[in-house]
């Protein structure tokens, strides 16, 4: 178990409960904010986000100020007990400073300058922006930092990675680089492998962003810019911090970080997190959809929960939003099934948040988001099923207080980075299509949510002692350092398993000449000659198992062979390995799977380790366990009935009822047991 964290806001009593709150929307129609309160108050809401899209209502022309209305928001929810996230509101700005100072927009790819409109499309490196940036959040801090609603700082909106490709910004990217290569543009030359189609570079002058109009198959010079954007999005982050953090050094800041899935593009997280005093994450699973079930939507959501609970070291984190009902963005916003809104959020819990906060309070009347859900409908009152529901979650989570703050330690890594992934989802093989890291990722975590076993998710720079079994699918970019240190793992004692198409490229998707997996070689002992990429349709046996996508073509350099291919020119050379390297050993897989292979190994492996189980229980297809601090949530994903057996006799913290034997579980619910 790990403990003292604390509340990630201070002084708070219960596991935080609220949503993004948009006053600014109805001022016009001033009686909504009393029974705003009143249902919020109803609901066991203690904690609203507000202010996230406000700066043309707290300033609709420049330097005239209306803070009167935020005033009386904010005193009213004081009065009322309810704590405020205050938002600066940098993410969309108001007509008036587009069309006054053109330099704060975005420069699209083609070069073309946007217009007003939309929202999270700035340029980072606009002086105008910068300085009116830090105007609004400098009196906001003045204003609002010593407010007795307001405790702690949302900051911007959803920091993605589209970056500006204006001139401006283009120094800035050539700044960066000559900063990165030492002045040397041979050095750059070298890492980009810019020799290939002529494309060498003379001087840092000569290079430009990626662009269809340009260049687009250097990827040196992708990766480069991806990690830049990166940068220049975490550096205007920090600009406006700064006056928050001067004028209100006690309040916590945080930012709510984008729902990964989406993110191949976006920003690299890792680097974030020492500067966020708690992480935030916006989660919009697809629930009930044509394409999978709910129980592997589950697991999906399991292990972006998991990457957040990993990327301050196992400190709670806030689910700072999730839609109480439809998500209109979504292709088909089907409604949440009686149950399954709570248990998603409960999913949350179980795996490390200290909050639940959806997205939003109460509907806009107009503009894209008008049929997004909300816990107040347009309707307006509280006789809605998504009213009680969110208001049963409220009465639930008030009788949580003693996880507040405290997390579990994993004895499991599955190392998921986003640089690896921004490499091999540019590199234009094996093949085109269907690389699927992420979902490879989460192929090798499924066993281990199957089992009830809790998992980190870590970045390949991430320390792996204390780890028994690390986890590195398709580590494609293996910098050397990583290689030593997972060397050196092994030979402590870890278990390191790692699979096909890892340790191809240098940091820089420059491939190494050393033999595949570079930097591994000897702690897997063997050496990957060739790799056979096929066509969705074709078929490997493995020894009864079936390989599909990707079969490694391996040698053996002192591993042993535990499973062999058994069909295809390759018939009985080497599939599954094992090495023993030092105190430690290390497996290599040399082919994807889409059956019961991994779930079989992975079970095998949870067994030789001993690693530590939510609960000793079978658990039926679409069940899981996650074990936090004195608590023990069951929760069931299937539209079935379900029941465990249980290893022990658990008292239900909701209700007090005693269980043995077998816990029932309804279709999409939970159970939260203590014993
Ligand atoms: C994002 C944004 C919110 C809202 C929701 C809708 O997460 O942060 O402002 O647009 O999506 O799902
Ligand atoms: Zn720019």
């Amino acid at each position: 178990m790990k403990n003292g964290f604390g509340p990630i806001l201070p002084g708070a009593e219960h596991i935080l409960h609220g949503a993004d709150y948009n006053p600014e929307q109805f001022l016009y129609h001033p009686e909504v904010l009393s029974e705003d309160i009143r249902l919020m108050k109803l609901a066991g809401c203690n904690i609203m986000s507000v202010g996230i899209f406000a700066w043309a209502a707290l300033e609709p022309r420049e330097y005239e100020y209306h803070f009167e209305w935020l005033d009386e928001v904010l005193d009213r929810l004081a009065e009322n007990g309810i704590g405020v996230l205050l938002a600066t509101p940098s993410a969309a700005r108001p007509v008036w400073m587009t069309q006054k100072y053109p330099d704060v927009a975005r420069t699209d790819e083609r070069g073309r300058r946007q217009r007003h409109g939309g929202r999270q499309n700035h340029c980072s490196s606009s002086v105008t922006y910068r300085k009116k940036v830090t105007e609004i959040n400098t009196l906001l801090a003045k204003r609002y930092g010593h407010h007795p609603a307001v405790r702690g700082w949302h900051v911007s909106n959803e920091y993605v990675g589209e970056g500006c490709y204006c001139e401006k910004c283009q120094s800035a990217f050539r700044e960066w680089l000559k900063q990165k290569y030492h002045g040397d543009i041979h050095e750059l030359n070298e890492a980009w492998w810019t020799y290939f189609w002529s494309h060498t570079y003379q001087s840092f002058d000569e290079i430009e962003a990626p662009s269809p109009l340009g260049e687009m198959q250097l990827h040196g010079l992708n990766l480069d810019w991806k990690r830049f954007i990166s940068h220049m999005q975490l550096d205007f982050y920090l600009m406006e911090c700064e006056p928050l953090r001067r004028l209100t050094p006690n309040l916590p800041v945080t930012t709510n970080f984008h729902d990964f899935v989406h993110l191949d593009g976006g920003v690299n997280y890792w680097e974030w997190a020492p500067h966020v005093d708690f992480i935030s994450w916006d989660n919009y699973p697809y629930w009930h959809t044509d394409t999978h079930s709910n129980w592997e939507e589950a697991v999906e959501r399991a292990f972006i929960h998991d990457i957040n609970r990993s990327l301050k070291n196992g400190k709670p984190f806030a689910l700072l939003e999730s839609s109480p009902s439809a998500t209109n963005w979504q292709p088909v916003a089907k409604l949440r099934r009686p149950g399954m809104l709570n248990l998603g959020s409960v999913q949350a819990i179980a795996h490390g948040a200290d909050t639940v906060q959806y997205f939003q309070w109460r509907k806009s009347l107009g503009g894209s988001e008008k049929f997004h859900g909300a816990v107040v409908d347009h309707y307006g009152g509280q006789r809605t099923r998504v009213f009680q529901e969110v208001q049963q979650m409220g009465e639930e989570l008030s009788k949580l207080d003693s996880i507040i703050g405290v997390t579990e330690s994993s004895k499991v890594a599955i190392i998921y980075d986003w640089e690896n992934a921004w490499a091999m989802n540019d590199a234009e093989g094996p093949r085109q299509k269907g690389l699927d890291y992420f979902e490879t990722c989460i192929a090798h975590y499924q066993p281990f949510w199957t089992l009830g076993i809790q998992v980190d998710v870590i970045n390949m720079e991430h320390k792996l002692e204390g780890y028994d079994l690390v986890i590195a699918p398709m580590l494609y970019m293996l910098p050397e350092n990583v290689a030593r240190r997972m060397a050196r793992y092994v030979e402590n004692g870890g278990y390191l398993v790692t699979t096909y198409w890892s340790g191809i490229v240098d940091e820089n998707d420059r491939c190494r000449t050393c033999g595949r997996p570079n930097g591994l070689r000897q702690v897997l002992g063997i050496w990957s000659e060739e790799i056979d990429a096929l066509y969705d349709s074709d078929v490997v046996d493995v020894e009864g198992y079936k390989a599909r996508t990707f079969c490694d073509l391996i040698h053996l350099d002192g591993a042993e062979s535990l499973l062999s291919y058994s069909s295809e020119f390759y018939a009985g050379r080497p599939a599954l390995t094992r090495n023993h390297y030092g105190k430690g050993y290390a497996f290599y897989i040399a082919f994807r799977s889409y059956d019961s292979f991994l779930q079989d190994f992975y079970t095998r492996l949870a067994q030789e380790l001993k690693l530590p189980r939510a609960i000793n229980a079978g658990l039926p297809i679409g069940v899981t366990a996650q074990k936090r601090g004195d608590i023990l949530f069951v929760q069931n994903y299937d539209g079935e009935s379900k029941q465990i057996q249980l290893d022990q006799p658990y008292y239900d913290r909701l209700t007090g009822q005693l269980y043995q034997g077998w816990l029932p579980l309804k279709p999409y619910s939970y159970q939260i047991l203590e014993s």
